[in-house]
């Protein structure tokens, strides 16, 4: 299958430090892949040079074949690349039901549908309320439809990002640590939503994860970002198994000359094989 997503060369530096460099990589709908590498590795940049949060100082970004590199970050959701919003840019003095209605409300407005009709507008209206709740059900927040999202608890405000981003239903889905600081009887829910998004074999997914349990269980493919460069990129298990994640997770890995005592810096974390991570 053609890839809907491609990086080619993307590389981004600030002042001397390239955070990404030159990371080349494509990816198909239907699949979920990991993207994992210990702190500071690059793997949130990436996402934001893919969304387009940061502009690339070299390469390019490919969706559905078109060079959208230079594209502004709203343009590039309208073509369908999903970013988790933080709440913060988004209506904190808004209900979680009214937050998320209006992402319903922009993404079948984005499509197109719409004219002058005031019944079709209050039954359009009608819909995307029942669609909101049933999303903010699928996060478990209905009981909380109409506190402020502002008022939320942290926990349930990372779910109600994850509720806006299925709400906007783009064609490619980013997650960056979509369950951290979330309680344990929280993370399952968002997991189950993760995995009925990819049990539609219709979407592109990346998650960022430390987690390495997450990674195995729901991943297809694994790519291991370090020092801002792609190390590995495989099949899960092999990836798991391999020196160099083993290597880039005790922070003993260089790209340039191969495994060495030396790290440069933040602490990585470890590689769990059962739960724990971050
Ligand atoms: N706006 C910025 N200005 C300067 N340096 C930045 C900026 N954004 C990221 N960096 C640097 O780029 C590197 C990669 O950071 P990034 O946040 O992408 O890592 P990460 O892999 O997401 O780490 P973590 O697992 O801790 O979330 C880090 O050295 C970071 O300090
Ligand atoms: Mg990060």
């Amino acid at each position: 299958m053609a890839a809907l997503l491609e990086t080619r060369d993307l590389t981004i530096r600030f002042g001397g430090h390239v955070a990404v460099d030159h990371v080349s990589c494509a990816f198909e709908p239907g699949t979920l892949t990991a993207i994992v590498g210990p702190n500071g590795a690059g793997k949130t940049t990436y996402f934001n040079l893919v969304s387009g949060q940061l502009p690339a100082s070299e390469g390019q970004v490919l969706l559905a074949g078109d060079d959208i590199t230079r594209l502004p970050a709203p343009l590039r959701t309208r073509r369908g690349l999903g970013r988790a919003f933080q709440l913060t840019q988004l209506f904190p003095n808004l209900s979680a039901q009214e937050n998320v209605r209006l992402a319903v409300q922009a993404r079948e407005q984005g499509r197109g549908r719409g004219g002058i009709d005031i019944y079709r507008v209050w039954l359009d209206r009608k819909t995307w309320i029942d669609e909101a709740r049933s999303i903010l059900a699928s996060v478990r927040l209905d009981d909380k439809r109409d506190a402020h999202a502002s008022a939320l608890p942290h926990g349930d405000q990372r779910k109600l990002e994850v509720a806006l981003l299925m709400a906007l239903d783009p064609m490619v889905y980013m997650f960056d640590e979509p369950t951290a600081g979330m309680s344990v009887d929280e993370v399952p829910v968002v997991l189950d939503l993760i995995r009925a998004l990819k049990a539609r074999k219709d979407r592109l997914i990346l998650l960022v994860e430390h987690k390495m349990d997450v990674v195995r269980e729901l991943s297809d493919r694994i790519v291991v970002l370090h020092n801002g460069a792609l190390v590995a990129d495989g099949e899960p298990a092999t990836v798991i198994a391999s020196a160099v994640v083993q290597q880039a997770y005790l922070g003993v890995y260089d790209a340039e000359v191969g495994p060495s005592a030396e790290h440069d810096g933040t602490p990585p974390r470890p590689l769990p094989a059962g739960r724990g991570g971050s």
